[in-house]
């Protein structure tokens, strides 16, 4: 999904973590694809939101960088295009008229490259309406993290996959690529995760994996735990964990 190191797996990612599709359908409101428009779906993961879209009338094709996504997003919904790419550098021959693009572009740390290959995608008048992780989001999961690493004497901001940028950074970087930005939204969106007493401790072996890499299975188990017992006060409530997440949601016209 991101070019970021991070490993997917296809079918865990439908049955475990299908929360994340189902959130991002707001974002299609912005979006509003038109009947007969061409959409790009950037890091489309096994491709439901782009089938969402498709379903509306609009030809959509999705990329994404784990090939493993890919392929299930194929077999999921064949009449769909579906390729690999990666998110910094994807360059197609088509001209689309809106890239779309839910829950992936903080895995892509070089928004710069990111934005000019959006751009280059596009139209003219062309649209670019996302949502992905914003300033401050899992906050107190980072913590929890860098807390337990720190112990360990390892900087966990060393290992940090994630990009959260505020309003204003993101703004600018699209202005500065010729974006108009007309709507961008940051807002909280605590978000019930699956699996009950073990929900954070699956989200942290999903999501944040790279932060414990190096660390034997035994360390890791450990390390999750403490992190676990860290949250637990604040983010676990006897049935249910809840991320912290906090949204950028935005949406910006190529002028
Ligand atoms: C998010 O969707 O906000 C997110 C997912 C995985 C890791 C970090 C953030």
């Amino acid at each position: 999904m991101n070019g970021s190191g991070q490993q997917w797996n296809a079918s865990f990612y439908d049955s475990k973590i299908g929360f994340v599709s189902r959130l991002g359908r707001g974002v299609i409101d912005w979006l509003a694809p038109a009947a007969g428009e061409r959409i790009l779906d950037l890091g489309c993961g096994t491709g439901d939101l782009a089938h969402e879209i498709a379903s509306l009338g609009a030809e959509c094709k999705g990329i994404d960088s784990s090939r493993d996504m890919i392929e299930q997003a194929r077999s999921k919904y064949p009449m769909l295009s579906f390729d690999t790419a990666d998110g910094h550098t994807f360059r197609l021959q088509e001209k689309f008229d809106a890239v779309f693009s839910n829950a992936a572009l903080h895995w892509m740390k070089r928004p710069e490259q990111v934005i000019e290959s959006v751009g280059l995608a596009l139209r003219q008048g062309g649209r670019f309406v996302a949502e992905f992780g914003g300033s401050g989001n899992v906050g107190r999961i980072r913590h929890a993290i860098a807390e337990v690493l720190g112990a360990l004497g390892i900087d966990a901001e060393e290992r940090n996959p994630w990009y959260f940028p505020t309003i204003g950074e993101y703004s600018f970087l699209l202005e500065q690529q010729g974006f108009e930005v007309r709507s961008m939204e940051l807002f909280d969106r605590p978000t019930e995760l699956p699996d009950g007493e073990l929900g954070m401790e699956h989200w942290l072996r999903t999501f944040a994996g790279m932060f414990f890499s190096g660390l034997t299975e035994d360390e890791k188990q450990e390390a999750y735990r403490q992190c676990c017992a860290l949250l637990r006060a604040e983010l676990f409530n006897g049935q249910y964990w809840t991320a912290d997440y906090r949204r950028l949601r935005f949406a910006a016209v190529l002028k």
